[in-house]
């Protein structure tokens, strides 16, 4: 897919790797069209951009119907979606949609917004990059009759099991729409605002102690990079898990089509579409 005059709608553009890979994207003539949740800084990177900002809140489902309008209006082609928001929250909250918020926002809500654009995608001949992490392929796993994680709450976990269970929608999606190229990758562990929420992180790295840990990390720039690969990419997108721009070796239960079917009608219920 040569870059220039693409279309690509890149989630969580306001911050860390989607504000780098929009710039990115835009350096190579590719029309990013950036969505981000807080209104100022989506502002800002839509300057940059030249491109008016969409905002939405995907602790809110009505919110992404209102995005998926938005987009169908706007975009005549999507050639790339980019569900690239997410995050980690410390502490259990259910959204008002009754979900807990990392399952919302890292698994229903890209998954409700992927949907309602499938048809534009299959007219466009685009593809879905999801931005997933190592952690799902090292040691994920998902125990579906607890996607709120009423029993247990530990946010590290809670966030891979919202990413594991993204990855599986995303199987179960390229499956069913094997006309629609899908991957998802791991971005490196990244000096973002990621750790936003988790204070105790983000003092440390603050600390002498924490300078050399932060020398550790991928910048934004390099992170975002690896999601522009698979923007642009020529190669064909089987639906795989990437790093550092190469297929890399999936953790079975992302790949377990049983659990894949039946997250896929509990999903598709709790975001109000058919299964
Ligand atoms: N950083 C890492 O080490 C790392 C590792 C593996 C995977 N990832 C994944 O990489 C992706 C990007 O993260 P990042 O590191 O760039 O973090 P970031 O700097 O915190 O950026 C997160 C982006 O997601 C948006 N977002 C957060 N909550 C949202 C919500 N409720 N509704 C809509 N948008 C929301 C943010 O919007 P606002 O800024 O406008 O609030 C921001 O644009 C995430 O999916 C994350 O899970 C990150």
């Amino acid at each position: 897919m040569s870059a220039a005059g693409k279309i690509v709608v890149l989630t969580g553009a306001s911050a860390g790797i989607g504000a780098a890979a929009a710039r990115q994207l835009h350096r190579d003539g590719v029309k990013v069209i950036p969505v981000g949740r807080n209104a100022a800084k989506t502002a800002a990177i839509a300057e940059e951009l030249g491109e008016p900002a969409l905002t939405c809140n995907y602790a809110d489902l009505d919110d992404v119907r209102r995005l998926a309008d938005a987009l169908l209006e706007r975009c005549p082609r999507i050639d790339v979606l980019a569900n690239n928001a997410g995050g980690m929250w410390v502490k259990r909250e259910l959204t008002k949609d009754g979900n807990e918020l990392n399952f919302q926002v890292n698994c229903l809500a890209p998954f409700l917004l992927t949907r309602l654009l499938t048809d534009r995608l299959r007219e466009s001949s685009g593809r879905v990059i999801n931005t997933s992490t190592m952690m799902v392929h090292k040691h994920g796993h998902i125990d579906l009759d607890d996607l709120d994680s009423e029993h247990r709450y530990k946010a590290h976990d809670v966030y891979t099991t919202t990413k594991v269970g993204a990855a599986l929608l995303l199987r179960e999606y390229a499956r069913r729409n094997p006309d629609i190229e899908t991957a998802d990758y791991h971005p490196g562990i990244v000096a973002s605002e990621f750790s936003r929420d988790m204070k105790f992180q983000r003092m440390l790295l603050r600390t002498p102690l924490g300078k050399p840990l932060q020398k550790l990390l991928d910048t934004p720039e390099v992170a975002g990079q690896r999601l522009v690969y698979l923007c642009e990419t020529e190669e064909k997108l089987t639906g795989g898990y990437y790093f550092k721009n190469e297929r890399a070796e999936e953790n079975p239960v992302v790949l377990d089509v049983d659990n894949a079917r039946k997250l896929w009608d509990l999903a598709s219920r709790r975001v109000g579409l058919e299964v």
